[in-house]
């Protein structure tokens, strides 16, 4: 379908920048023009499709910055595909995601990255982009990082938890930081001390600690400031940047903030799952808590305003989901008897827009800020912005029309996600997501899907924005 010219009136047109009465109009595909509503500008667009958003907030289109659409992992494989992935996204008011293609260990990063190109090809209902997973650090695979950066894969993976999967040591990780301080890459770390780790997870078995809630004791807290730590000094001394991925722990939010303190590029994000959920969920009776287990794991309740108050003073940066979504029945059951066979993971794309306007309501973070940690700051992030994350003249016509007002209540049985549960059932949020367009074709039209797989493209980036 082409882009109707489209004219959205009578919004909040809310970005991370500002917030304004203004109608928007969208020709090709991208941002045309935005006027103050009511100006002769505004009203001389005559002859198009008219989207009424009186009422209601005008903004970009979320940018997750880490998802896993049909990643395997854990001896299974996450259950949403690329096109219901990306459709639930779009439900929740995401129009680019950033996924992780994975380099097996003995083969290259080109063969991982053409798997996971095959895999989304014609399939995505929304632009999507790629990391990459560095598992195995050879002079080889260091100059092909190079080759990667120029293509638009301008992000790595590494992990300092699971031994035996995707694991370097700090060798081989110092190595890949400086191979990206040349190039212009991002390191993005797993910041948990695995090695440790894995010893807990034999002990707490041994002495028959077998329950879910032992995964979120084993992965201890301070496992986390550590890696943090270490990762923070591995990157001062290649001289890269470093991007901390799904930070939970508050000690480790303290790692965050003293580097930024020293003026280092050192950035981080959180999840929702951290925010919202808590060890609690993890200790729910009847194996429930392994609808919980992702890692790091969800903290104690006490770690939640350390990252409330990381993300107001920018210390943590991005709010991306790390969806990984496996059905409770068949897949988190392979780890009954033994937690260290959960499969770690989470779904949540869909609801990240809607948890973090909740939160604008309860007053923990202000509108411009939800746009920001949502769509600007994570499309600066991984060298998608301005094309993605605000609403500019030029810019991608990736808009959403949100209702601020509108109630609704999460639940696995309304959900498009291809996941058995919600990690929020219940929840009451106040706003939803009415209409959706990616590139200004209707994606959501008034709470109905009109998308297709395949209209979302693949999407090269730029090096991280946040540099220099
Ligand atoms: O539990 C998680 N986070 N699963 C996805 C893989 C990862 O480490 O991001
Ligand atoms: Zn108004
Ligand atoms: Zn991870
Ligand atoms: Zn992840």
């Amino acid at each position: 379908m082409t882009a109707p010219r489209t004219v959205i009136r009578g919004g909040l047109v809310v970005t991370a920048a500002d917030e304004t009465h203004a109608d928007v109009l969208i020709e090709a595909g991208r941002i045309a023009a935005i006027a103050a509503h009511g100006s002769s500008a505004a009203e001389s667009w005559t002859d198009n499709h008219v989207i009424d958003a009186t009422g209601k907030y005008v903004i970009p289109g979320g940018v997750d910055g880490h998802t896993h659409m049909e990643m395997p992992f854990g001896g299974t494989t996450a259950s949403d595909t690329f096109e219901t992935g990306t459709r639930a996204a779009a439900w929740g008011g995401t129009t680019t995601i950033v996924d992780f293609a994975i380099q097996d260990i003995g083969r290259s990063l080109r063969s991982g990255l053409d798997a996971w190109l095959d895999k989304a090809d014609a399939q995505c209902a929304i632009d999507y982009a790629f990391h990459m997973i560095v598992s195995d650090v050879n002079d080889e695979t260091l100059k092909e990082m190079d080759v990667l950066v120029e293509e638009g894969v301008t992000s790595f993976k590494m992990f300092m938890a699971y031994p035996g999967v995707f694991y370097s040591d700090d060798g081989k990780i110092l190595r890949a930081m400086q191979r990206a301080s040349g190039n212009g890459g991002l390191v993005m770390m797993h910041a948990e001390n695995g090695i440790a780790i894995d010893v807990l997870v034999q002990q707490a078995l041994a002495a028959g600690k077998t329950d879910p809630r032992y995964h979120g004791e084993v992965r201890h807290a301070l496992l986390e400031a550590e890696a943090t730590h270490r990762a923070i000094q591995l990157s001062r001394v290649a001289g890269s940047p470093l991007y901390v991925v799904h930070v939970s722990a508050q000690q480790a939010v303290a790692e965050l903030a003293a580097a930024r303190d020293q003026g280092l590029p050192v950035f981080g994000e959180t999840c929702p799952q951290y925010l919202f959920l808590s060890t609690d969920n993890l200790a729910e009776p009847g194996f429930e808590g392994a609808k919980y287990v992702c890692s790091t794991p969800l903290r104690p309740r006490e770690h939640q305003a350390a990252l409330w108050q990381g993300l107001r003073t920018d210390d943590l940066q991005v709010v991306s989901t790390d969806h990984c979504p496996f059905c409770f029945s068949g897949q988190k059951d392979m780890g009954q008897g033994d937690f260290s066979r959960i499969p770690n993971g989470l779904p949540g794309v869909e609801n990240r827009m809607d948890l973090l306007h909740q939160a604008v309501v309860e007053g923990r973070i202000s509108r411009r800020r939800w746009i920001d940690i949502a769509c600007a700051a994570p499309a600066r992030m991984f060298g998608l912005y301005p094309r993605k994350g605000t609403i500019a003249p030029g810019a991608d016509a990736d808009v959403v029309v949100y209702d601020p007002h509108a109630e609704q209540v999460i639940s696995a049985g309304t959900h498009h996600m291809n996941v058995d549960y919600s990690a929020y059932e219940g929840r009451r949020i106040t706003g939803r997501v009415e209409t959706v367009l990616s590139r200004g074709v209707p994606v959501i039209q008034d709470r109905s899907y009109v998308g297709r797989a395949g209209h979302g493209r693949y999407t090269p980036r730029g090096i991280c924005q946040y540099l220099g």
